[in-house]
């Protein structure tokens, strides 16, 4: 590996020099250390590969090599010992070097076993280039929005990536990309090489649920015949995303809430503790708040949740972002069903931005992918999106219930519900019930809705 930097670590002059010597012959940077101390502080300013001799004049090169993983679990280091007892070997195997050789050595051998080593290393920087290129597609770009909310949630999940470890908690409504920024935070993270796990709360009865997450001993249950790690485990140095973590039962939010205070756990049916790195990022449709009121959610978990909250805005509090989202879909579409479509008219714009949207940006999608499914034209019209904007007329769904409504009721229940889904935009929620700007503030004023719901 051309570039690459080596470090040798020897108290005798000679063998540092004669090694030294052989290296820089074949084009590698090479630094020198006579002592452990001496050696970690070069590691510091950044090597790839470190000689380490077994005797050193301040410590042992098992105790410098633990310290040198500690830093850096790539630096690759080859042991050089003259007194290599088998249970030396074996630590030192298992600390993670990468070879031990015996003293005195032939010079060929050893940089023949540099070579090798620094080409596993080449190869595995490739591979985790090659997963975080792969991993591109969720870049913060692909949070698609220009409205001030948009952008504020942008800049805060840029923030939250670089927070090297902290839980987050993401709420809000079905369909606002809940899903989408937990990938992005984990894939702007610098734990983007390493796995990126996800589990839905209420997809698994508990048993299930607490297995798949801390995993289980042999023998833990009927069926467990082999012991099995749970993804906490599987995503060590990556991100678990913990999905609709509301529906998490008592027994199971107590495990969770041990786990993020003393980042280990035990297997279902294990003695030992086991300590992993992840990022935990939990999300919810519910709003947990009112959850731990009602004493549905341990409170003590939701605090430590909490830690870094993102409230996902709704489709209906930046409607000016529909245009782009709709350009950003279309331009997707095109590539997926080789279409060639090149927007939206100006009619079509109009319907999509008067619609309410309850099922958020999904739901936006949705519409847009049967859209373009179905459309054959240039551009996509305002009958393409009808489904959407048919107001409900007399005789149609909205039948006369057999016992009567109270007008005034419903009119104020229509009213509420129009201001809600249009985020207190008093011109859209006019649109949503046939009426102008004017017709929607005299209800306001006549039904006392002091503030826009
Ligand atoms: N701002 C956005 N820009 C681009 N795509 C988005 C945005 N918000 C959501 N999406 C897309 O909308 C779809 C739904 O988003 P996602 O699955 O992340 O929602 P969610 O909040 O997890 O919903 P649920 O609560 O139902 O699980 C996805 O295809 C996602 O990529
Ligand atoms: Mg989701």
């Amino acid at each position: 590996m051309p570039n690459a930097t080596v470090l040798v670590v020897d108290d005798e002059a000679l063998i540092r020099w004669s090694l030294t010597e052989r290296l820089k012959s074949e084009g590698y940077n090479v630094l020198e250390a006579e002592t452990g101390r001496a050696a970690l502080e070069r590691v510091g300013e950044g090597v790839d590969l470190v000689l380490l001799d077994y005797r050193l004049p301040d410590t042992d090169g098992v105790s410098v090599l633990r310290k040198i993983k500690e830093m850096d679990q790539d630096i690759l280091v080859i042991l050089l010992t003259a007194y290599a007892t088998v249970e030396t070997a074996v630590e030192a195997m298992k600390l993670g070097a990468y070879h031990v050789a015996n003293k005195p050595f032939n010079l060929d051998e050893v940089s023949a076993l540099v070579e090798r080593a620094l080409e596993t290393t080449r190869l595995r920087r490739e591979v985790r280039q090659f997963r975080t290129s792969a991993a591109r597609p969720y870049s913060l770009q692909r949070i698609v929005g220009a409205s001030a909310p948009v952008t504020a949630l942008r800049h805060l999940v840029a923030r939250v990536a670089i927070s090297p470890s902290s839980t987050v908690l993401l709420t809000g409504e079905s369909g606002t990309g809940k899903d989408l920024v937990a990938k992005v935070i984990h894939y702007t993270s610098d734990r983007a090489a390493r796995p990126f796990m996800n589990i839905t709360c209420s997809a698994l009865p508990e048993q299930l649920l607490e297995s798949e997450l801390f995993g289980h001993e042999r023998g833990a249950f009927t069926d467990a015949r082999m012991q099995k790690k749970g993804l906490l485990e599987t995503a060590d140095g990556g991100t678990v995303f913990l999905d609709e973590i509301g529906e998490m039962t008592p027994a199971l939010q107590a495990k969770l809430l041990r786990f993020l205070e003393e980042k280990s756990f035990k297997r279902v049916g294990g003695a030992t503790d086991i300590h992993v790195d992840v990022r935990v990022i939990a999300a919810s449709n519910r709003n947990l708040e009112e959850e731990v009121g009602k004493s549905q959610f341990r409170s003590d978990l939701y605090y430590r949740l909490n830690v870094l909250p993102i409230t996902m805005p709704s489709l209906r509090s930046h409607a000016e972002d529909i245009p782009l989202l709709v350009e950003y879909f279309i331009d997707g579409f095109n590539v997926e069903f080789r279409k060639k479509v090149l927007g939206a008219t100006p009619a079509a714009y109009a319907v999509l931005q008067q619609y309410g949207w309850p099922g958020n940006v999904r739901e936006l999608r949705n519409v847009l992918e049967r859209a373009m499914l179905l459309s054959d034209h240039d551009r996509l019209d305002a009958k393409d999106f009808a489904a959407l904007s048919r107001p409900v007329t007399a005789g149609d769904e909205f039948e006369l219930p057999a016992k009567g409504v109270d007008l005034e009721q419903l009119e104020r229940s229509l009213l509420v519900q129009a201001l809600k889904r249009s985020g207190g935009n008093q011109t859209r929620a006019g649109a949503l019930l046939g009426l102008n700007r004017d017709q929607i503030r005299y209800r306001i004023e006549k039904f006392a809705l002091t503030t826009a719901p």
